[in-house]
C-alpha cells in the first residue's frame, strides 16, 4: 500500500559569519547589554554580508540538510522557502535555491507569513506528501532581516538577525504529523509590518525619508499577543492530536523574546530542559528561527525517536500556528 504518512529525514542550518553582539550595539544605539539581555535573552546575532542574499543562506542550509539525509537535489520533488526577506519581490526565492542546487524543473514556491512561516510551511509541505502529490519536499526558513531593520531604531535593531534552517520531508508509513493549528488577525496588521514598498504605499522619497522601508513594530502589543497565542496555539494543536502538555517531550518555539518563551512555558508547565532556546546566539530570525532551533536540537541529541514535539510560532499578520509532531529517527 502507498504510504500516507510523512517524516523529517534531514535537517540543516546556516548563519552568516559576522556577529553583532550587545556590546557592538551599545556603540551605535542608546542601549546596553544588561537591558537587552534581561528584556530579550539575546546576546549575539549573525549578520549577512552586503553581497549575501537570503537565497545564499537558504542554499547553505539546504546543502546541509541534503548531506544529513544522504540525498541528491534531484531527489527532491518540491522546494519551499518561508521568508519575508526574499531576494526580490519576484521571482520566488525557492526557484533560485532549487536552480543553484542543480535541481532542474522542480516545483518551487515561497510562503510569506512572517515568523509563522515555518509552521504554515510545515503544514503545507506535510499535506503535499500525505495527500500523495509529492514524495519528498524541502522546506527552508531563511531570512536576512538585518537588511530591513532601521539601525537607528533601538526598539527593533537589537532584536533581529539573519540565518536559515532547512528540513527535508519524506513519505513514510508511520505518520509524524499529528496536528496543526493555524490562525491570523489582519485587523491588527499595523502592529508589525514594513509599510512602504508594496502596492499600498510605493516607496517614494517622503516614505523613504520617514524610514517606512524598515520593520515597524509595536513591541508591547506584540508581546502580549505573542504570549497568549503561543499558549493557545500549543494547547489547541495538542488537543487536536488527542494529547495534553504532559505528553509533550520538547517545545520548539519561535525565538522572538526569552521572556515570551518563559511565560508560555510556565503556563504550559514545561520545565526549562524541555524547551529549546537558542535566542542568545541568533536573536529573532523570523521564519528561520524554528528550523534553526530544530536543526541544533537534533545536532545536540536533544530529540529522541518517538518524542512528541510542538513547533509554535507567531508574528506579522498578525499570524500564529502550532504543529504537533512525533519524531521518527
Ligand atoms: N535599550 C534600552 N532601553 C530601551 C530599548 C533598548 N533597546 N528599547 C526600549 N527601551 C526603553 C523604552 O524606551 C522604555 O523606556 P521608558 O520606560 O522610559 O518609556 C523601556 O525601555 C521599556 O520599553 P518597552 O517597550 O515597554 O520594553 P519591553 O519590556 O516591552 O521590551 C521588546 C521591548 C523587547 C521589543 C518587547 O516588547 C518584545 O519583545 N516584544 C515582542 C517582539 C516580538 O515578539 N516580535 C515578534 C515578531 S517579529 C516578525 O514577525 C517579523
Amino acid at each position: 500500500m502507498k504510504p500516507s504518512g510523512v517524516k523529517i529525514v534531514g535537517v540543516g542550518h546556516y548563519a552568516p559569519a559576522e556577529i553583532l553582539t550587545n556590546h557592538d550595539l551599545e556603540k551605535t544605539l542608546d542601549t546596553n547589554d544588561e537591558w537587552i539581555t534581561t528584556r530579550t535573552g539575546m546576546q549575539r546575532r549573525h549578520v549577512s554580508a552586503p553581497e549575501e542574499a537570503t537565497s545564499d543562506l537558504a542554499l547553505a542550509a539546504a546543502r546541509k540538510a541534503l548531506a544529513f539525509a544522504n540525498l541528491a537535489p534531484e531527489q527532491i520533488d518540491c522546494f519551499v522557502v518561508a521568508t519575508v526577506t526574499p531576494d526580490f519581490p519576484f521571482p520566488a526565492t525557492a526557484c533560485i535555491v532549487a536552480s543553484k542546487l542543480g535541481a532542474q524543473n522542480k516545483a518551487a514556491f515561497d510562503i510569506e507569513i512572517a515568523c509563522s512561516g515555518f509552521i504554515y510551511g510545515l503544514t503545507v509541505c506535510a499535506s503535499l506528501i500525505r495527500s500523495g502529490v509529492y514524495r519528498r519536499v524541502m522546506l527552508i526558513g531563511a531570512e536576512t532581516l538585518t537588511k530591513i531593520v532601521n539601525k537607528k531604531d533601538r526598539g527593533t535593531a537589537i532584536l533581529f538577525g539573519d540565518g536559515a534552517g532547512a528540513v527535508i520531508l519524506e513519505e513514510s508509513e508511520a505518520d509524524s504529523f499529528l496536528s496543526s493549528e493555524l490562525g491570523s488577525d489582519g485587523s491588527r496588521s499595523e502592529l508589525l509590518r514594513v509599510s512602504a514598498g508594496g502596492s499600498r504605499f510605493a516607496l517614494d522619497p517622503l516614505r523613504y525619508d520617514a524610514g517606512e522601508q524598515y520593520i515597524y513594530m509595536d513591541g508591547r502589543e506584540v508581546f502580549k499577543f505573542a504570549v497568549a497565542k503561543m499558549i493557545d496555539a500549543t494547547e489547541v494543536a495538542l488537543k487536536k492530536a488527542n494529547l495534553t502538555h504532559a505528553d509533550l517531550d520538547i517545545l520548539i518555539p519561535h525565538q522572538a523574546n526569552k521572556r515570551i518563551i518563559d511565560a508560555a512555558a510556565k503556563y504550559l508547565e514545561m520545565p526549562p530542559e524541555k524547551v529549546f532556546v537558542n535566542i542568545q546566539e541568533y536573536g529573532n530570525t523570523s521564519a528561520a528561527s524554528i528550523p534553526i532551533a530544530l536543526s541544533e536540537a537534533v545536532e545536540q541529541h536533544k530529540i529522541k525517536d518517538g518524542n512528541i514535539i510542538v513547533f509554535v510560532g507567531f508574528g506579522g499578520g498578525l499570524s500564529w500556528g502550532a504543529v504537533t509532531w512525533r519524531w521518527a529517527a
